[in-house]
């Protein structure tokens, strides 16, 4: 018994040794130490013992079994350790592999121009207007010394909604609704950008949708000077400082004078080259004295009162700014154009 006992731990230290896996291990321990085990078989035995025999016997069965045990649990912290191990090692992140990129939108170049524009004149003290696209025919002609009938309407074609509601043509009609909000009390200095409406065949340099931005400045003793000089800051800030602007006679029904604005060309500098059809300036916007009239129809005393307004096509001016030589790119969508305007 004493030999069977032996041999019994020596096959299960055995056992043991060779377990890989954490489940052999507990198989071990069940088919040794279990209830149903050999072990538990020779202590059962041990009645049929002397009794000189019983606690011989009994302590070497003990013997055995701690042995057994003991190898038992130290196999399976090994083993537990090794597993852990193997976990850690194959959940390590491999910190060089190259990161996956986000992308990231950005301002559509119309935007971009806008939010530049109103940048600048906010920093002169100006303040940003809003009016409705859908507007009456009243704001976006007659109070703009417009009435109906009068052959400068046909200068923009208009989309009608109803005999006295339109699709707005122009950003002008925030002036007029301005005004009259101050109640004929100066000064008046806004920005209005926004979209307009025109009835034309869209192409490269025409659109039937696009953006204005309009700028008026209503108070005492505001003369053309005045205009000038907001307008060459203007320049310089948009297309470089050795920028010059001329201004040209010209004709809006709602100023007195009028005037075209052109920028000395800032691809040649002046000296005449493509962008500027060999003339050294190119047209960037209109622009004159607000027309007596205006002033008194939105309430304003044109006596005392006198102001000047502009107004300007921001995709005109992204186009001379970045070389675009279709309105269309603005309008299409396609990424591979937008995403080229990325700002710093
Ligand atoms: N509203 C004019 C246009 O769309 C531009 C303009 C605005 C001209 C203000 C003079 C003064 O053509």
């Amino acid at each position: 018994m004493q030999e069977q006992l032996k041999q019994l731990q020596t096959e299960a230290l055995e056992k043991v040794e060779q377990a890989q896996d954490l489940k052999a291990l507990n198989d071990i321990r069940v088919a040794y130490l279990g209830k149903k085990g050999p072990i538990t078989e020779v202590l059962r035995g041990m009645g049929k013992l002397s009794a000189e025999e019983r606690p011989v016997m009994g302590a070497l069965a003990n013997e055995v079994r701690e042995a057994i045990a003991t190898a038992i649990s130290t196999k399976q912290e090994h083993l537990e350790q090794v597993a852990v191990e193997e976990k850690l090692s194959k959940e390590t992140i491999d910190v060089t592999l190259p990161g996956r990129p986000v992308k990231v939108g950005n301002h559509h170049p119309i935007t971009a121009v806008v939010e530049e524009i109103e940048d600048l004149f906010l920093g002169m003290g100006y303040q940003i207007a809003e009016g409705p696209e859908v507007e009456t025919d009243y704001f976006n002609f007659e109070a703009l010394n417009l009435p109906k009938g009068h052959p400068a309407r046909d200068m923009q074609d208009s989309f009608y909604i109803t005999e006295e509601l339109l699709l707005r043509t122009h950003t002008s009609p925030v002036q007029a609704r301005t005004m009259q909000e101050h109640k004929g009390q100066g000064p008046v200095k806004i920005i209005c950008p926004g979209k307009v409406y025109r009835r034309d065949s869209d192409d490269a340099t025409h659109s039937h949708q696009f953006t204005q931005i309009e700028g008026l400045v209503v108070d005492e003793s505001i003369s053309m000077s005045d205009l000038k000089g907001t307008l060459e800051v203007f320049a310089k800030k948009m297309f470089g400082e050795e920028r010059e602007i001329r201004l040209r006679p010209s004709f809006f029904p709602f100023t007195e004078p009028s005037v075209e604005v052109d920028v000395s060309c800032f691809s040649c500098g002046g000296k005449g080259c493509n962008v500027c059809k060999k003339t050294g300036w190119i047209e960037i916007l209109g622009a004159g004295m607000v027309h007596p009239n205006v002033l008194e129809m939105a309430g304003f005393d044109s006596k005392k009162y006198s102001g000047f307004a502009f107004g300007m096509g921001p995709e005109r001016i992204a186009m001379l700014k970045y070389g675009i030589d279709d309105i269309r790119h603005f309008y299409t969508d396609d990424v591979r154009f937008l995403k080229q305007f990325k700002r710093a």
